[in-house]
């Protein structure tokens, strides 16, 4: 349908004709003047209805329409000092395309329970509309920053067989009488890649069976996922370290202000990213109090710890074997640690992890070995490294991580439309 958008009409002159189709916010009646409060996907504008430019019988039902009925509203511009945003829209035509039910069930007040089961219906809200609007721009500028780059998109399964990052959060299916899996990551899809595309990424959902509640864990999350033949670890974390700061300043400048009426405090990290070991991260920690026996893993609080004491991004590199998925390849000067990355950033922690594979075959195959997982499972994946294996690195970066740090969010269910968490999988 030809219409106007919304945020067109602020720009437009006195008198002109304009041709809005929306949801209605609020109807408020003033004797013979009803101001409709008129919602689109670019924002609010005041609609004001004169009882003798339409038959009574109009007018009422447009009086009596209940928050989030559609319409269609045919009336010119009005530039008036009183009006929000200095114009309204005087109608000359509304068309009702549906009255919507009176009990629409999202109301000032309502407990955070009802807004997630009623997810279908609170993410019309102006504060929804415009974090879902940074998402999308922030899932186009991360694309299009790799296409820039070389990057191919490499479509991966979403039904595997086998883990990428261990057994213990492997959602399990019956899959016409075999055992499947839903991927935890495409990694191992995208390390097939690089020998036809050499540099690929993919953008799709991995799963993971998290069983403990945090505010940074969902059981469905969006994960961009970049793999390079002919690469290291030092590339890949040139390579994270630029795309991370590129895309965050190119977002800044594109809707900066929308993202700061959400985070006031919004603005892009700057390049270089600091660069840390484990060693040097747990010398740290114990600096603060906290000893971390080495060998463990780093958990969400130690992350933002550091990430406080370094005083923004880090990397941190080198985590010992026994911390990382099988795939890692040791460091050559030193056995028991891997060549690998995670990206801490501050509020959230762990954004990235990534590093350099295994390219070895008889390497490959003792570690898959020593983790207990059975070779066969593992024959394609193997496979790789028979027929001219090259170097490759990568990573893998959460949508919604790097959403919870853009927009200061109090959890990450916030930072996806519908969330999928331990105790959600509705709506
Ligand atoms: O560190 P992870 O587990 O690494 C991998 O899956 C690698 N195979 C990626 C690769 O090298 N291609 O996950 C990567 C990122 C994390 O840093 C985090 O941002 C995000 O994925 N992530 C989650 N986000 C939300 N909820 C969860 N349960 C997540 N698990 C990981
Ligand atoms: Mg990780």
């Amino acid at each position: 349908m030809e219409k106007n958008y919304i945020g067109e009409v602020f720009s437009k002159n006195e008198g002109e004709k304009v041709k809005l189709a929306g949801w209605v916010h609020t109807v408020a009646s003033l004797g013979k003047l009803l101001f409709i409060n008129l919602r689109d996907s670019s924002g609010f504008v005041q609609v004001v209805v004169k009882k003798d430019k339409l038959d009574p019988a109009g007018f009422d039902e447009i009086k009596g329409l209940g928050r989030e009925s559609s319409v269609i509203v045919e009336g010119e511009v009005r530039r008036d000092k009183r009006a929000p945003g200095g114009v309204e829209i005087l109608a000359q035509k509304v068309v009702v395309v549906s009255a919507s039910n009176k009990d629409f069930p999202i109301r000032k007040g309502v407990s955070s329970k009802v807004l997630g089961d009623y997810r279908h219906l609170s993410i019309r809200s102006r504060k929804f509309s415009k974090l879902l609007l940074i998402r999308s721009e922030l899932l186009r500028l991360f694309r299009e920053w790799l296409i820039r780059n070389g990057f191919r998109e490499f479509s991966c399964p979403t039904l595997i067989t086998a883990a990428c990052e261990g057994g213990a959060t492997l959602f399990e299916l019956n899959y016409f009488g075999k055992k499947a899996y839903l991927t935890q990551s495409s990694q191992f899809y995208l390390e097939a890649g690089i020998f036809s595309l050499e540099k690929v990424f993919t953008l799709q959902p991995s799963f993971r069976a998290e069983k403990s509640k945090t505010r940074r864990h969902l059981t469905e999350f969006w994960h961009l996922e970049v793999e390079e033949a002919w690469c290291d670890l030092n590339g890949i974390i040139n390579l994270e370290e630029a795309i991370v700061a590129d895309v965050l300043r190119e977002l800044d400048s594109k809707i900066g202000h929308e993202i700061r009426s959400i985070n006031p405090n919004f603005s892009p990290p700057q390049k270089p990213f600091k660069r840390i070991t484990y060693d040097e991260a747990i010398t740290l920690l114990s600096r603060e109090g906290i000893q971390i026996e080495w060998g463990s893993d780093l958990g969400a609080d130690e992350e933002k710890i550091l990430v406080n004491i370094v005083g923004g991004p880090v990397f941190v590199t080198h985590f010992p074997k026994s911390t990382r998925a099988f795939y890692h390849k040791p460091d050559p000067q030193r056995n028991e640690v891997v060549l690998s990355n995670d990206l801490l950033f501050p509020k959230v922690g762990e954004i990235i992890g990534g590093g350099e594979r295994i390219s070895d075959y008889d390497v490959l195959l003792r570690r898959i070995k020593e983790e207990g997982y059975s070779p066969e499972d593992y024959s394609w994946y193997l496979d790789l490294r028979k027929y001219g294996s090259v170097p490759h690195a990568g990573f893998g970066l959460g949508i919604e991580r790097i959403l919870v740090y853009i927009l200061d969010l109090p959890n990450i269910k916030f930072a996806v439309p519908f969330p999928r968490t331990i105790s959600r999988i509705y709506p």
